[in-house]
């Protein structure tokens, strides 16, 4: 591997250093590329950007890995529960039985939320969208307790930040739910693992404890662990963005959670479901809608299909794909939009137009058959991803400030007007 990569301007010449991570991925450092050159670089949508150098997940695309801290998700997926990943993703390293108990019990201990937190629940309409109410909610956090406006909290500060957020953002989640329902809201308890208290506070009654299924707590676990993370997506870069600002991490979050909401990125499992249903009720045709996301002149897509880095198998796909017919099966319930899910992808996998292009199913497309059948509505579905992913944003908010990378802040090519004169209104 050649060290330097040579850029040539005219007759000038303009060495760049190579840069090669632990799993042998390769970059050409041009932070020195302005200075030395005058030029800055053209890549929208950051397609061929490194924002930053992580040692937090790993996935290769092209043949379809995905590791946390060199994890391989298939193993955490079978073996581990969603807090020890949150523990790992957050940490380094899984942690010990003692360390896993006693982040258990800090989480436990902050579960409840303000009780003033109530009147931002009763505010909102009953209709409005789960995702604009977690993102308002969790920024409103930062009210709460502004310790966490500090930009430079010590250690201890910061950990008890974390804690906080996750312990309560189990708790705003399953009472956005409850708010939809018009039901009244189930306090935390500390007697509960961490999901079997997400799914007591989302389907309990007041009165009395549901027993949850340890199906559904299994299929719970393994849903939040397959979202932790996943590097620098768009929620995920903006979380960093908006931190390098010396933002505080709630308000960070908040941003990552508005990012997630698009429907080309987490809120494209909502988006599933409802384009299954849509075939479903068309008479499942699906034929006709492939041959519709394959017309460049109609603006459908099939949703929960291709992604930005996987031209392979999306590793979690094959995971939740499995997992969904599991569960289906334990539950003994048979949803008709699996049978079109599973035909759709059989017909796309098998055409040129879905083959040349490397696009195979994502994360998103089984992940809702699975959430419809664990009792969740449709419009909850992202909410629960951003659930899954908040050690991951945490854990990549927590590593761009220990690296002390500098403030988000990308350049452009202006191509508008040049020197105009200021026209005054009746002369124009
Ligand atoms: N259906 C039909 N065609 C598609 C699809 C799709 N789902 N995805 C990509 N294509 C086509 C594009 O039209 C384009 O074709 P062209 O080369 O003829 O112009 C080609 O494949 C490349 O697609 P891009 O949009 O350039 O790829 P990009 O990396 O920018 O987008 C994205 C990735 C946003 C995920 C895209 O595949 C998509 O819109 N998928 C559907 C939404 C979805 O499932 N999002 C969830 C992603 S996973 C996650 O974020 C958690």
């Amino acid at each position: 591997m050649p060290s330097t990569a040579t850029i040539q301007l005219g007759d000038q010449k303009f060495d760049f250093a190579i840069i090669e991570g632990t799993e042998n991925e390769k970059a050409i450092d041009i932070s020195k590329l302005r200075d030395l050159t005058g030029y800055v670089t053209l890549d929208t949508g950051y397609k061929n950007t490194g924002a930053t150098k992580s040692a937090i997940t790993f996935l290769d695309g092209e043949i379809g890995v995905l590791k946390y801290r060199g994890y391989p998700i298939e193993q955490l997926a079978e073996k581990s529960t969603f807090l020890e990943v949150a523990f790992l993703l957050i940490y380094g390293n899984l942690p010990t039985q003692q360390q896993l108990n006693g982040f258990q019990n800090q989480i436990s201990k902050h579960t409840l939320v303000d009780e003033d937190m109530k009147k931002f629940f009763d505010g909102f309409p009953s209709k409005s969208h789960p995702m604009g109410q977690l993102s308002s909610l969790v920024c409103s956090l930062s009210s709460f307790y502004p310790e966490s406006l500090n930009p430079r909290p010590t250690p201890q500060e910061f950990d008890q930040t974390i804690i906080k957020l996750l312990a309560k953002l189990s708790t705003i989640v399953s009472w956005i739910y409850k708010k939809s329902l018009g039901h009244p809201y189930i306090y935390p308890q500390n007697k509960f693992d961490y999901v079997t208290n997400f799914l007591n506070m989302t389907f309990g009654q007041r009165t009395e404890d549901v027993v949850i299924d340890p199906i559904i707590v299994d299929a719970m676990n393994v849903l939040l662990i397959l979202h932790a993370d996943h590097e620098q997506n768009c929620s995920t870069s903006t979380v960093r963005i908006v931190g390098s600002s010396d933002c505080n991490l709630y308000a960070s979050i908040s941003a990552g959670i508005s990012a997630l909401w698009g429907p080309l990125h987490g809120g494209a499992n909502q988006a599933v479901i409802e384009m299954l249903e849509q075939i479903k009720n068309d008479g499942g045709d699906v034929d006709k809608w492939v041959n519709k996301a394959k017309d460049p002149s109609d603006s459908f897509r099939l949703m929960g299909f291709g992604h930005r880095v996987y031209k392979n198998f999306d590793p979690r796909a094959k995971i939740i794909k499995k997992a969904c017919d599991d569960i289906l099966e334990k539950l003994g319930i048979n949803d008709p939009v699996l049978d079109i899910a599973k035909k759709l992808e059989e017909v796309a996998l098998s055409d040129p137009y879905f083959v040349t292009r490397k696009l195979y199913p994502n994360v998103d497309f089984y992940s809702g058959i699975i959430y419809r059948a664990l009792g969740f509505p449709t419009e909850m579905f992202t909410v629960l991803f951003a659930l899954g992913r908040l050690p991951g944003w945490i854990a990549q908010w927590k590593e761009m400030r220990e690296n002390k990378e500098p403030i988000g802040r990308p350049r452009q090519i202006y191509v508008g007007e040049v020197d105009r004169d200021f026209v005054e209104i009746g002369k124009r």
